[in-house]
């Protein structure tokens, strides 16, 4: 079992070697306080293990160098957003040629026609629209579902996330209350006026929130990853379908995450029928953007109601939503990178990463477990995986994550923060993911009885 005093003192031994090993990062994270609120540009970074974050000097496929010159292997990747690795030669190429011939016009350019034709055939739905992130195309679907339904609210699923988009950060409280979410900042207008929230894997929920037949959209990760991985139980994903089809609901799948599934994502895998399809982050290896797409059916609906309302239009939008070195970057991520190859390599490896997190829980008799999904990760501290989000939020444990994600740091390893989530590129080596199983094992065997 893990000694949690001895968890303690080895934090605080992680805390000390962290900052012994990492002071140029924190000489950039002190002069940044100057200019960056936190001395971050974006307010959640300053919640790394370690206390401040490292300073990013280089990166060049599964790998990051700090500015302290120290070399990690990059089981974050972005989360997801560099999935295809870093500076991935391909897209590299074209981005830079592009930048030459001018990045954003107001105009298409041919390579956006090329990437909704892609998108069409790995997903199924038929028309596309791209948006700057994954959160704006979320944000945009939602607000083409109300126009299309007339009906006021959406439906999530608790604990979900799909961005900073308002009607999604809410949560179940006591009695069943929709409320905004511990910690959003604001917090929103009452989400309870703009939305429904029923617990992930419980069909009679989610029957009993539609039936008033006020939800325009249900909005779903078709596996729940941002909680940690929650997979749908057998014929969960069959009962949302029918559920949201009797009553009139339609029903949004974000891949923005499950994308790691395989090339159309969980819904291609899995042969799922979304009326609406949400997509960004990987799509062009780490440039900014979003995608969603949608059947013929809601497309033909959202066309009648844009040309009603021609020269109106409001509401959906972004100067620099597919710009030029967008789609570049996206055609170039999806013909030549993010291929079938690209998960037949990959797969594999997540499957050897989580073997040997199992090896080392089996020997240490520890009663923790790990979960995959396609290329992608995690292990838990309890011996289950959890069925829905309030389970996946009581099973978390933060003193052990932090401890394990600075151990790791500490030993030139970099996690996915907030969570235990490792992926896998294809510059990710077995020695990678090896060297990982060793680090790991350590990291327990300081802190077991
Ligand atoms: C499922 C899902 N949807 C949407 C988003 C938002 O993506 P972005 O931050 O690129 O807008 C995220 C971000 O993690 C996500 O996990």
């Amino acid at each position: 079992m893990v000694n949690r005093d001895t968890l303690k003192t080895a934090y605080e031994e992680e805390l000390r070697l962290f900052e012994e090993l990492h002071p140029t990062s924190k000489a950039h994270f002190e002069k940044a306080k100057d200019s960056l609120l936190l001395g971050v540009p974006l307010n959640w970074m300053v919640r790394y293990a370690g206390g401040f974050p490292l300073s990013v000097q280089d990166a060049k496929g599964a790998h990051i160098t700090d500015a302290d010159g120290i070399d990690y292997i990059d089981f974050c990747l972005g989360d997801t957003g560099s999935m295809v690795g870093h500076g991935p030669e391909a897209a590299a190429e074209v981005i830079a040629k592009q930048a030459y011939r001018g990045a954003s016009f107001m105009l298409p350019t041919e390579d956006a026609a090329w990437n909704g034709r892609e998108l069409q055939r790995r997903f199924g739905v038929k028309f596309w629209q791209f948006s700057t992130s994954a959160t704006d195309a979320n944000r945009f679907a939602i607000r083409l579902a109300r126009q299309i339904t007339k009906r006021p609210k959406v439906l999530v699923f608790n604990w979900c996330y799909h961005g900073t988009v308002d009607e999604t950060i809410a949560t179940l409280f006591e009695g069943g209350h929709v409320g905004s979410r511990t910690g959003n900042i604001g917090p929103q207008v009452d989400p309870a006026l703009t939305t429904k929230v029923v617990e992930w894997n419980d069909a009679e929920a989610l029957e009993e929130a539609l039936k008033d037949r006020d939800v325009a959209v249900v909005m779903a990760e078709p596996v729940m990853t941002n909680i940690g991985i929650v997979h749908p139980l057998p014929g969960y994903h069959e009962a949302l379908r029918a559920l949201t089809r009797k009553y009139g609901a339609y029903l949004l799948l974000d891949e923005t995450h499950t994308l790691c599934a395989g090339v159309g994502g969980y819904t291609r895998e899995h042969r799922l029928e979304p009326d609406i399809v949400v997509c960004g982050k990987t799509l062009a290896s780490g440039i900014p953007v979003g995608a969603y797409g949608f059947t013929e059916e809601f497309g033909s609906k959202a066309k009648a109601e844009l040309d009603s309302l021609y020269g109106l239009v409001k509401g959906i939008g972004g100067t620099l939503a597919a710009n030029a070195i967008t789609m570049a970057a996206m055609r170039a991520t999806l013909s030549k990178i993010l291929t079938q190859e690209f998960y037949d390599v990959n797969i594999p490896k997540a499957a050897r990463f989580n073997q040997g997190v199992e090896h080392a829980i089996r020997e240490y008799e520890l009663p923790w477990s790990t979960t995959q999904l396609g290329n992608r990760t995690e292990y838990w501290f309890v011996p289950h995986a959890a069925k829905n989000g309030t389970e996946a939020v009581n099973h978390r444990d933060f003193e052990l994550d932090w401890y394990m994600h600075l151990y790791c740091l500490n030993r030139g390893i970099l996690m996915t923060p907030f969570h235990n989530m490792a992926i896998m590129a294809t510059a990710t080596t077995e020695a990678d993911v090896d060297k990982h199983t060793e680090v790991f094992r350590e990291a327990v065997s300081k802190i077991v009885d």
